[in-house]
């Protein structure tokens, strides 16, 4: 209730703006292919998920990649070089221990758990970077990452574990606690932190959006090829 009352007009959606976070989830709606979501705008590339043809090695090389992302955005907001990272800690959303958990289940059936890719090292020293330099940019991966895994990524991997895992659940998608409330935690811890944002901050937060897709989108590729 403390924090209701103290939150800034804005945090509310009040004083004319609608709350941040919307803003930032509608740009990336746009940025999904017509047949990913209903709000996606862009024709599809790629094949849908629903025909992806997974292999367990591929989908082991994006459970590596999504481990070290995590853990570097897990480390960043433990860091807080930033102060107001520290908003971001032990939100209940973090996925590196869970991650941690699923390979060592692949390692006892039998899987050799390969080193990260290019594509998940660039994307955890990009992120390193945007940090200490762009905290806004910074906090549009941090949004996009952890939303993404709970709507589509979660979508993706009940598809995957369907094909080629005996419908085995990974720790990677199963939450303590109720996945909207936490969530909606964040979503308001979100829209307090960028209500002291100007609105050039904001807007270079939101154009950041296209790099997550990009970054993500090599992750997920991994998955089929
Ligand atoms: C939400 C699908 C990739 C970011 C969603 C939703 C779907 C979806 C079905 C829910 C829409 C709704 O609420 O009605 C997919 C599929 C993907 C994909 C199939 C790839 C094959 C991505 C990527 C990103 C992303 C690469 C960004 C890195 C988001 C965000 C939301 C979302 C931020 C909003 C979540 C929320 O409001 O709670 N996606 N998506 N998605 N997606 Fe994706």
């Amino acid at each position: 209730a403390a924090a209701a009352t103290e939150m800034a007009p804005a945090a509310r959606g009040e004083g004319g703006g609608k709350p941040f976070v919307d803003e930032m989830r509608a740009v990336a709606m746009r940025l999904h292919t017509k047949d990913q979501a209903r709000e996606g705008e862009k024709e599809p590339q790629a094949p849908p998920v629903a025909r992806w043809e997974p292999t367990v090695e591929g989908y082991l090389r994006f459970l590596v990649d999504s481990k070290l992302v995590f853990q570097t955005l897990e480390d960043i907001v433990d860091r807080a070089a930033v102060p107001w990272y520290a908003e971001f800690r032990n939100t209940g959303l973090e996925r590196s221990e869970p991650l941690k958990k699923d390979l060592e289940w692949f390692t006892e059936q039998g899987h050799t758990i390969p080193e990260p890719t290019a594509a998940g090292t660039a994307y955890a020293s990009y992120l390193e970077e945007l940090s200490e330099e762009d905290p806004q940019a910074f906090i549009c991966h941090f949004y996009n990452v952890y939303f993404a895994h709970t709507a589509g990524g979660r979508m993706i991997g009940k598809k995957v574990a369907e094909k080629i895992l005996d419908k085995k659940e990974l720790e990677f998608y199963k939450w303590e606690g109720t996945l909207s409330q936490l969530l909606q935690n964040v979503r308001t811890t979100l829209n307090q932190v960028a209500s002291s944002w100007s609105r050039e901050e904001k807007d270079h937060c939101l154009e950041e959006t296209e790099k997550s897709f990009a970054y993500s989108g090599d992750l997920l590729r991994q998955i089929f090829t």
